[in-house]
């Protein structure tokens, strides 16, 4: 190198060493600010510290940067992104809607029917990390208490302790007796805060009650028969009774359904020798007024090929009884020689 470049090239490392190069402002970056205090120039070796905008935190990078001898920032690494806010719920009864849990987010809360809500609408994520407000609850609706009277002759009761009700809530109400109730006898408490249909009470009279056939009514007194009175019936003997022994003055002003008096059955045959309640017994003999309904003979009829006896039931159903077709009756005379079916082998026995 020759003397004369060599001094010139000295001369200019020496002047911007000397003078040096100036950084200028440094650069905005988004969401982070740096602590310039409104500098606008800075010498080789001044610092520069970025900080996160409020409502966000460094992710990665440096913070800090210096000016170097070429005048030139290095490239910002800093990153910031938003603060997140913790998740505010759960909610009974209701729901929490959201995007982002993060710095200006919002959350949005409703309340299922039936609930109110307590508090705001929404909230939102604020700068310091928490909710602008607490979250809102969802309370229940009440009903008022129903419109009854004190003394009245609609009454009614909470299925449940307390004294108020909320939103599903079940009341039972009961008329002054002897008043019949009309409509529903339970309310529910609505989503709206109201009632479910209110029942009312009224009087219901029923005639006297009718007689039935071949029975009569037990002590029965000519008077005004009113809701849920009763008579009770009893059958003339040897009527068997059949149905409830009471009938109730309903609602309706109708008497629930009489009772029934079943006809007695005559013998179908004159002479035989049939079981009766397990025993022998002759009809002409023990079975001449015959027997009640519901009640069961067995008549013997005879298997000519292995010379037994078998039985057949036949059930006496009001008033109607048929002998077996196997039966035969014999006549007066066959009775006095030829022996009785009843006295043949019975046929489980023979080989
Ligand atoms: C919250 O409610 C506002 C206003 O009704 C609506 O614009 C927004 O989309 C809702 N946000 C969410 C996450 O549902
Ligand atoms: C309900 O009951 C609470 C105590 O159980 C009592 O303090 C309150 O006064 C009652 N409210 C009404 C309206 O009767
Ligand atoms: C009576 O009301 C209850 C609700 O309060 C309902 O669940 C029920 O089905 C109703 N019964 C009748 C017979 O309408
Ligand atoms: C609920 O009650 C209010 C008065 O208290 C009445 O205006 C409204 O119509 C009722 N709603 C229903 C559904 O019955
Ligand atoms: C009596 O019973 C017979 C045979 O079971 C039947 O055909 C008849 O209809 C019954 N009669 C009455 C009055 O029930």
């Amino acid at each position: 190198m020759s003397p004369v470049l060599c001094v010139l090239w000295i001369a200019t490392l020496a002047h911007t060493v000397l003078a040096g190069n100036v950084c200028s402002r440094p650069r905005d970056i988004p969401l982070a600010t740096a602590d310039t205090f409104g500098k606008q120039v800075y010498s080789p070796g001044e610092e520069v510290t970025y900080s996160c905008n409020p409502g966000y935190v460094p992710q990665s990078g440096s913070r800090r940067y210096t000016c170097p001898w070429s005048g030139k920032w290095p490239v910002v690494t800093l990153r910031c992104i938003p603060k997140k806010c913790s998740f505010p719920g759960p909610i009974q009864n209701g729901k929490i809607e959201f995007m982002d849990l993060s710095y200006q987010s919002v959350v949005n809360v409703s309340c299922n029917p039936g609930y109110i809500l307590k508090g705001p609408r929404s909230i939102q994520c604020l700068a310091d990390g928490q909710w602008s407000a607490k979250l809102p609850e969802c309370h229940s609706v009440i009903c008022a208490p129903p419109p009854v009277s004190e003394f009245g002759a609609l009454s009614y009761r909470r299925l449940k302790p307390g004294n108020i009700s909320v939103f599903r809530d079940v009341i039972l109400f009961e008329c002054l007796s002897p008043l019949a109730l009309f409509g529903n006898e339970t309310a529910e408490c609505l989503a709206t805060g109201n009632w479910s249909a209110i029942p009312e009470c009224k009087s219901v009279e029923c005639s006297y009650p009718k007689e039935i056939e071949n029975g009569l009514i037990n002590f029965a007194v000519r008077r005004t028969y009113r809701y849920k009175d009763t008579v009770s019936y009893r059958c003339n003997l040897p009527y068997v009774l059949e149905g409830n022994v009471e009938s109730r003055c309903e609602k309706t002003g109708q008497w629930s359904p009489k009772p029934i008096c079943r006809a007695p059955c005559e013998m179908p045959i004159k002479r035989a020798t049939v079981l009766y309640n397990n025993q022998k017994v002759k009809v002409q003999d023990h079975l001449r007024d015959g027997i009640k309904h519901g009640e069961t003979i067995w008549f013997f009829c005879k298997n000519k090929e292995q010379h037994c006896s078998y039985t057949v039931p036949a059930q006496c159903i009001d008033g109607n009884l048929t002998a077996p077709a196997c039966f035969k009756e014999r006549g007066w005379f066959s009775s006095l020689v030829k022996t009785d079916v009843a006295s043949l082998t019975p046929c489980e026995n023979v080989d």
